[in-house]
């Protein structure tokens, strides 16, 4: 790793690989590099290539504090398109009862490196499975209404207005049918809401929210479904080093989408 790429490890990885993952600190970086190196193969992401896929981000959230009692309570999270499940680590090492977290993500070689990452197979008992969201049939459908807590880091914005409604609206079917589960999470924003070039989506495109926009979208989900929703988002500016890939106005956006 590289010194740049070194700084790009944050402080919150390090303490979870060294703490919960058992990897003695001098070890960390070539660790690291050996299962980034193997992620890049599986699909070159720009959070992989940037170091930027062991982010830890719920544990900055406003709602965090209450996520490992609820889960104690026997509440249950869904980590959508959970790549390493750094989150879920990160859970399970604040207290959380880890059967009681799932995650999914279109690739299942994800799993077996985050098992690699954390060196915690035999003892991490969170379910992980491989599904496409767009797949009607996958077995996202059979945990339809079954879950309180949804954490959404780096997805929705992989997508276009349409797809976005689409994935958004399959994972709001994830929720039980009651007031206050809600979906947290952090992705690349923007003060001025549109759709943007975006070599690694499918479409080739990605749809930048702003707070409004978000909201709005929301608003026909919940529409649709007969729900209503409460958004609370926030734009933040991004560290300079992400400006190689993006514009003057883009920010990260972090949200909380709650069922009323
Ligand atoms: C940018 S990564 C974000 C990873 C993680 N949530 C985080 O914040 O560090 C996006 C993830 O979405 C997954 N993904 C992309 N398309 C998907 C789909 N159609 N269904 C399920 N997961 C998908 C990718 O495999 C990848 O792991």
């Amino acid at each position: 790793m590289t010194s740049q790429s070194d700084s790009q490890l944050s402080t919150d990885a390090r303490q979870l690989l060294e703490s919960y993952g058992g990897i003695p600190a001098e070890e960390i970086t070539d660790h690291v590099v050996k299962v980034r190196d193997e992620a890049w193969e599986v699909f070159p992401y720009p959070c992989i290539g940037q170091f930027c896929f062991l982010d830890l981000s719920l544990k900055h959230t406003t709602v965090y504090p209450e996520v490992p009692q609820h889960l104690a309570e026997g509440q249950r999270l869904f980590d959508m398109a959970c790549c390493f499940e750094q989150e879920i680590r990160q859970l399970v090492a604040d207290g959380a009862p880890s059967e009681n977290i799932y995650g999914c993500d279109l690739r299942e070689e994800y799993v077996k490196l985050g098992y690699q990452l954390f060196q915690d197979r035999n003892r991490l008992q969170s379910h992980f499975l491989a599904a496409d969201i767009f797949d009607k049939s996958s077995s996202l459908a059979d945990l339809r209404g079954t879950f309180d807590m949804v954490y959404a880091g780096s997805f929705f914005h992989l997508f276009n207005y349409d797809d976005q409604i689409e994935v958004s609206t399959t994972v709001a079917r994830l929720f039980r049918p009651v007031k206050g589960s809600f979906i947290v999470g952090r992705q690349v924003g923007t003060v001025n809401a549109a759709a943007h070039d975006h070599r690694t989506n499918p479409t080739g495109k990605m749809y930048r929210h702003n707070p409004r926009s978000l909201k709005e979208m929301w608003e026909k989900i919940g529409h649709d479904l007969g729900v209503s929703f409460t958004v609370d988002a926030t734009l933040q500016q991004l560290p300079s080093d992400h400006f190689r890939f993006h514009t003057e106005d883009t920010r990260l956006i972090h949200f909380v989408i709650r069922r009323e």
